[in-house]
């Protein structure tokens, strides 16, 4: 796919609020220049979801409405400014609960009508793949991995607008494999950060777990066989009460879901020839990954962008990057933005063109 465009990383002095809310984080943010944080307020659910053993949407849409001028407010004290002095608005209109990212985009349309600023809609996963811009820009092309609770793709980027998806999930993504598997093992959701703090207590050679399509050629993932075996071998030892199984099985499991998005991300950055890479979303804060990325990135040659964890998870800074890049393109929406639940990020550049 070609994108449209992929010009070279030219940012104008723009200062905009931006605004997340596509799964059960109310965000918002103050950002110049596409690049330098004022403020990045999070107020996340997660305790109140915790309860259910996972995200429940009319309750995540409930809370965004409660929260979100509150952090907006927050937002702006953070950093010290006032709405007088924002000059664009960017917000995630898409992909995520219908419901929770209705309250970001109709917020995003108020205060963009209120005080004739121009609006942007981004991409979650866009707002992802340039979380680490905020710490260190990253020249074109390369290659990102994203691993987060609803997805787990690889990309070759080329610009802003220009994805190529290389490969992707067939069934669960990483961050929901990671969840499941922490609540058969009776962890609290959502469990990626549990597994992983627990995991250095454990042996990763311990259990044989199995990795998914490791060398099918392709650059697909596959995380339900892992999660089923992870099931098999509860049913014949129970970890409940033997902390040294319990460390033993995350360790093994982080090990396996660790060797396989490494493994697959080495073959396309040998493939593609490209010496950049950028990991991110939430299960890019899991610190066996970021380990192993490592490792592999310097065996390879291979310049490595995690953002810092922060970053790594659902936050609205992320948004101001692509967001102020076609803010400043002149692109805009009008108040018909609307909220899209399902929306590849192939995609994306049609969404631009037809704005441009
Ligand atoms: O990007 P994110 O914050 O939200 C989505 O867009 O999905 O990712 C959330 C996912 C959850 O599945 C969570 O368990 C996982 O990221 N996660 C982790 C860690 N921290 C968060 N997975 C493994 N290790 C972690 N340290
Ligand atoms: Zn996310």
């Amino acid at each position: 796919m070609k994108g449209v465009f992929c010009t070279p990383l030219v940012f104008k002095y723009m200062l905009l609020l931006t605004i997340e809310s596509s799964c059960d984080e109310t965000a918002a943010a103050v950002v110049k220049d596409g690049r330098i944080i004022l403020s990045n307020i999070i107020a996340s659910q997660v305790s109140i979801h915790a309860e259910y053993g996972g995200v429940v949407p009319e309750i995540a849409s409930r809370k965004h409405l409660e929260a979100i001028t509150f952090i907006i407010e927050e937002a702006l004290q953070k950093a010290s400014v006032t709405l007088a002095e924002i000059e664009g608005i960017a917000v995630t209109h898409g992909p995520g609960l219908a419901g929770a990212l209705l309250v970001g985009v109709s917020t995003a349309k108020a205060i963009a009508y209120a005080r004739n600023l121009p609006l942007i809609g981004v991409h979650h996963i866009e707002g992802h793949l340039f979380a680490s811009f905020l710490e260190r820009p990253v020249s074109f092309p390369f290659i990102a991995l994203v691993v987060s609770g609803g997805h787990t793709h690889l990309y070759k980027v080329g610009g802003f607008g220009e994805y190529e998806i290389l490969g992707q999930t067939l069934d669960d993504a990483a961050g929901e494999a990671f969840d499941k598997v922490a609540k058969l093992m009776g962890l609290p959701y959502p469990g990626g950060a549990e597994i992983d703090r627990l995991a250095p207590l454990g042996d990763p050679r311990s259990i044989k777990l199995p990795r998914p399509l490791l060398r099918d050629g392709s650059f697909n993932f596959s995380f339900s066989g892992l999660k089923t075996s992870v099931l098999t071998y509860l049913q014949k030892n129970p970890v409940a009460g033997n902390d040294s199984m319990l460390h033993n099985l995350c360790a093994s499991f982080q090990e396996a879901v660790s060797e396989v998005l490494v493994t697959k991300t080495a073959a396309a950055l040998r493939k593609t020839g490209i010496k950049r890479l950028v990991v991110a979303g939430g299960v890019a804060c899991n610190s066996g990954l970021r380990r192993e990325m490592n490792r592999m990135a310097l065996k390879e040659g291979v310049e490595l962008n995690i953002p810092s964890p922060l970053l790594c998870a659902d936050n609205a800074a992320m948004i101001a990057v692509p967001g102020n890049y076609y803010l400043e393109k002149g692109l805009k929406e009008g108040l018909e933005l609307d909220a899209r639940a399902s929306w590849p990020l192939d995609t994306v550049s049609a969404t631009l063109k037809r704005l441009g």
